[in-house]
């Protein structure tokens, strides 16, 4: 095939916006235009998928309809309804955000670009994305999937994440916006990179940019964009239930970072004794006993772990709490109140259905 000649900008929209008249999903965040929502639904969607978005979505909405409601709720509450969702930062700048808008722009999300950049967590994708989709503001969105169909299109070599090459689809991405249904024609780029310009295997036979875009026509579309992610690492953690006249022992984790503000299960990297000797000494836990009860993987940035929890007696010692911010005995089956990482609340869960079917006494 003949490499297509440099496509212009202006070429991408209406290829984009007449497939995506055909093809958009129906998605409930597509049915509105209220900026709370776009907004809400846009953070949630970051680095998540949209099947896994949409129940958290509506119940998020259902506890906080508008953004006053949002400002007015306790931290806790909303990291309550995060739960499972991860990077629970979102969350808190959602949360953050919302109190700024309701004092220093009359509870109404702004349209004014610096003002939405200055909000806690709101990066220039989100920016962006709220703003031409809510607003009809042209400006650009490009999350990994629009980067991925730009650097295809235009061939450009060289990686997208840093750099020149970043640099130059930005530009590129920027001209291509279009001045009419701005935030169709990003959420078309994205979607068209989620369904059909697939990192592996894309589908360039129902491409609607496939007559444009360099990278198929040198066959280079399964090299583009080149991918520099690092392996992940595989890390062995230990998790304890501890178990104290009929409940566990939850510990709070400090505010900040990774899993901020999170109810877990005491845990540590390492084995069984490595997790006895933390319950020790962060706990005051003298236990030497630890039973085996489940095992699961899960992923969380760029780690898989292995957690595999312990039964674990709690009758011995004190409890106290150094690295958290508190600890609670609770009602395994009753635990809802206390916002928990998924892993966590995975285990719990089965604790409780073990406790309720009679296969373990406490
Ligand atoms: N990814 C993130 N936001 C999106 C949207 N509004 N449409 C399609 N894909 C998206």
């Amino acid at each position: 095939m003949k490499t297509p000649a440099l496509a212009h900008p202006a070429d991408l929209a209406p290829r984009l916006l007449r497939w995506f008249d055909q093809h958009r999903r129906d998605l409930p965040w597509r049915r509105t235009t209220d900026p709370y929502h776009v907004w809400v639904s846009e953070v949630m969607l970051q680095q998540t998928q949209v099947t896994t978005v949409i129940p958290y979505y509506e119940g998020f909405l259902k506890a906080f309809p508008d953004v006053q409601a949002l400002a007015a709720a306790p931290l806790d509450a909303v990291l309550g309804l995060w739960a499972g969702l991860g990077y629970y930062s979102r969350a808190r700048n959602l949360h953050a955000a919302a109190r700024v808008i309701c004092t220093k722009h009359g509870g109404r999300f702004p349209d004014d670009y610096e003002a939405v950049r200055a909000l806690p967590g709101v990066g220039e994708y989100t920016a962006g994305a709220v703003l031409s989709i809510a607003y009809g503001m042209r400006l650009p969105a490009l999350d990994g999937n629009a980067f991925r169909v730009l650097a295809r299109v235009w061939g450009v070599r060289g990686e997208v994440q840093r750099g020149p090459a970043r640099r130059r689809l930005v530009a590129l991405g920027r001209e291509a916006v279009p001045t009419d249904r701005p935030g169709d024609y990003n959420q078309a780029l994205m979607e068209q990179g989620s369904q059909v310009c697939v990192p592996r295997q894309p589908h360039c036979g129902e491409c609607c940019l496939a007559d444009i875009c360099v990278a198929l026509a040198q066959g280079l579309q399964e090299q583009i964009p080149e991918s520099r992610r690092a392996a992940p690492t595989h890390v062995t953690m230990s998790a304890a239930l501890v178990l104290r006249r009929g409940k566990v022992l939850l510990a709070r984790r400090p505010p900040t970072g990774v899993w901020g503000g999170l109810w877990e299960l005491p845990n540590t990297e390492g084995d069984e004794r490595q997790l006895l000797a933390s319950l020790r000494d962060a706990f005051g836990l003298a236990s030497s006993e630890a039973v085996q009860f489940a095992r699961l993987t899960h992923g969380i940035m760029n780690r898989r772990v292995t957690l595999t929890a312990y039964l674990v007696p709690g009758n011995t010692g004190r409890s106290r709490a150094s690295g958290h911010e508190a600890v609670a005995w609770v009602d395994p089956a009753a635990a809802d109140g206390h916002a928990m990482p998924a892993p966590h609340r995975k285990l719990l869960a089965r604790l409780a259905e073990h406790l309720r079917a009679g296969r373990l006494a406490l």
